[in-house]
């Protein structure tokens, strides 16, 4: 299952030019661009062929990452795509009143579920390159925003609706999850060189702290499910959405009470490490998922 691991390593860094936003910028691009590094040379081979015609991404992996966000405001006829991008769990946000994932929670597939269930199908060999290369933005894309724990959270739209304070400026804890935590990470840890930050995330998932978990990470993969994307979507989605209830909700509620809403001293300590796991999980589990459908394409 770990084979890949023995395929790592392009050194060419890309650097994205950075688009637009959840996760936010920096949080997809990472996901694109090391599940580049980590796939097998003949895979990452015939999608980086799918990429250098894609204009958007111009053969970019992190720009490729965000471009489902950036679509789905430029252009009109993708705003469908909006539901895409989370699961509507419901108003609940307590962990006794936390519940799992229910197909109506996802009407017409249009939700994280459905569409990699969706992508998956349509990245497949023979599909036509279009389809393949618009599924492959969809797939980078959303593999980041599945591993985003409010992106299934529900309540308060998913703590859209949650206000509180970073730096001083008002802020919601959506877009601190999003976006506002990992920025200071790579501010204060990494100088700001997002380069450094990748360079870091690569060395922690191969040899690092993160290089014992990837069969657990992975284990959906396994039987009974045996990468069923559709169940392991679903598994992804009630692992978020019971971490929200269980400790991103009452943690709001309680700082609310205590009128501690800053979330860029503390709060921040207390989870970088947490969003830089998140995303490490999310890239083995997208080069896994590319290098399985892929692997017998000819290119
Ligand atoms: C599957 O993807 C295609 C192409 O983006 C889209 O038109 C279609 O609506 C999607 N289907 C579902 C169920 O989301
Ligand atoms: C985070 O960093 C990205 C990339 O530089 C930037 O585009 C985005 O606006 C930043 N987000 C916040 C909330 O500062
Ligand atoms: C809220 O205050 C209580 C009691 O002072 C403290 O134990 C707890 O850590 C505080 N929680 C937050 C999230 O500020």
């Amino acid at each position: 299952m770990l084979r890949y691991l023995l395929f790592i390593l392009c050194a060419t860094l890309y650097l994205p030019g950075l688009p637009v936003d959840a996760w936010g910028e920096y949080g997809h691009a990472a996901v694109g661009l090391l599940a580049q590094r980590l796939l097998h040379d003949h895979v990452r081979d015939g999608l980086q062929q799918l990429l250098d015609f894609d204009d958007y991404a111009r053969g970019d992996f992190g720009r490729a990452a965000n471009w489902p966000d950036a679509i789905k405001s430029i252009d009109p006829s993708y705003r469908w795509s909006l539901a895409l991008h989370f699961v509507e769990m419901g108003e609940e946000h307590t962990p006794d009143t936390c519940h799992d994932y229910a197909p109506h929670l996802c009407p017409d597939g249009r939700c994280l579920v459905g569409a990699l269930q969706n992508y998956t199908q349509r990245i497949r060999c023979d599909a036509p390159a279009a389809s393949r290369r618009e599924a492959l933005k969809f797939l980078i894309h959303l593999m980041g925003d599945i591993a985003q724990p409010l992106h299934s959270g529900g309540y308060a739209r998913g703590g859209n609706d949650l206000k509180g304070v970073w730096e001083g400026k008002p802020v919601n804890l959506h877009k601190v999850w999003d976006e506002y935590m990992l920025n200071k990470t790579i501010a204060e840890q990494f100088d700001g060189r997002f380069d450094r930050y990748l360079d870091r995330m690569e060395q922690e998932i191969l040899f690092g702290r993160y290089a014992q978990w990837h069969a657990s990470w992975l284990s959906c993969f396994e039987p009974p499910s045996a990468g069923d994307i559709a169940s392991c979507a679903i598994e992804w989605v009630n692992a978020a959405h019971r971490f929200d209830c269980s400790y991103v909700f009452p943690t709001y509620s309680l700082a609310k009470t205590n009128g501690t809403l800053e979330w860029s001293t503390d709060y921040h300590r207390e989870n970088a490490d947490r969003v830089n796991m998140f995303i490490a999980r999310a890239i083995v589990r997208l080069a896994y998922l590319l290098n399985t459908l892929l692997d017998t394409c000819v290119h």
